[in-house]
């Protein structure tokens, strides 16, 4: 139910603009998850600490557990739904999301979302990380599953996929 403390907030979510009429300090998570239906995004700790919950935020890998969404006015949100749409005009899967397929790299899957926006990320500005590279890139995640080095070896082959076809960093 709507409340006098309520504000208007207008972002960019997947390539879209939104305009929301919100409690300003409820979590960018909440809004995407229930508002919006994107349910990609998963909700592990709430505390920042795990990485299920990591989008981009202007082209960064954030956390939205905790970021109230009053802070996102003007900005630009890409969750997993809309990381296909930075691969290229036509969007379907993003190289990584692909090279993940490939390497079988998923068990619960869980974690998935938020490493594939942090490896995404880092791929935009590195198409061809080391090892080390893409381990700090993905530190700030948890797999309790243990699918980091099938992680790791699917961030290097959507690298060489797309060097190899030429798709933009
Ligand atoms: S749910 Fe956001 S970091 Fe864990
Ligand atoms: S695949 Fe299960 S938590 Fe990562």
């Amino acid at each position: 139910m709507p409340s006098s403390a309520d504000t208007e907030v207008v972002l960019t979510v997947n390539g879209a603009r939104v305009r929301l009429v919100t409690d300003p300090t409820r979590p960018l998570l909440s809004v995407l998850r229930e508002e919006l239906g994107l349910v990609g995004s998963r909700f592990g700790c709430g505390l920042e600490q795990c990485g299920a919950c990591m989008v981009l935020i202007d082209g960064e890998p954030e956390f939205s557990c905790a970021r109230e969404v009053a802070t996102l006015a003007g900005r630009e949100v890409v969750t997993i739904e809309g990381l296909g749409g930075l691969a290229g005009p036509g969007g379907g899967l993003h190289p990584l999301q692909q090279a993940l397929l490939d390497e079988q790299a998923g068990q619960c899957g869980y974690c998935l979302s938020g490493l594939m926006i942090s490896g995404a990320a880092l791929l935009s500005r590195n198409p061809r990380p080391s090892r080390q590279e893409i381990l700090a890139a993905l530190d700030r995640h948890l797999c309790r599953c243990g699918v980091h080095n099938r992680v790791v070896r699917a961030v290097q082959r959507a690298g060489a996929a797309m060097a190899g076809a030429g798709t933009p960093a």
